[in-house]
């Protein structure tokens, strides 16, 4: 796995959306290989037909890197603790899990970009604290 967790730190203030990973040539004899973006596992996935995509590929459990577990075509089995996932859908399929996020992925002549954050964040329980403000500071009704 190659880091770059110093060298997003060293840009703290101007973050990039996009941050070069690897080069189409890495993939000449591989399928997928794994990143870490802020301590966080992720991959870059290259199917038979020459395209690219990213993916999350921490487990969900406890962010092992799927990566170094056996597939059987897209499916993964973490060999920790036995968690399931469909790499391409993202879908954990026998635990009640989120799913896998993909990332932003552009090749931009040989270099192959991938965005720093996942295409879709979760909003954890911020808003359940809202919430529960709103209803305490609500005046009651006349
Ligand atoms: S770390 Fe993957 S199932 Fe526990």
């Amino acid at each position: 796995m190659s880091s770059y967790h110093g060298m997003i730190r060293a840009m703290n203030d101007s973050l990039p959306q996009f941050i070069k990973l690897a080069k189409v040539g890495d993939f000449s004899e591989t399928r997928i290989k794994s990143f870490s973006i802020v301590a966080k596992p992720v991959a870059i996935v290259k199917d038979p037909d020459g395209t690219f995509w990213a993916t999350e590929i921490g487990c969900k459990h406890n962010n092992f890197d799927l990566t170094c577990a056996p597939f059987k075509g897209d499916e993964v089995r973490c060999p920790r603790h036995g968690w399931i996932y469909n790499i391409r859908s993202g879908e954990c399929l026998n635990q009640n899990s989120a799913p896998l996020r993909r990332h932003l992925l552009e090749v931009r002549g040989e270099d192959i970009y991938v965005s720093l954050t996942p295409e879709s964040e979760v909003v954890e329980d911020d808003d359940d604290d809202w919430a529960f403000e709103v209803q305490i500071n609500r005046k009651p009704a006349e």
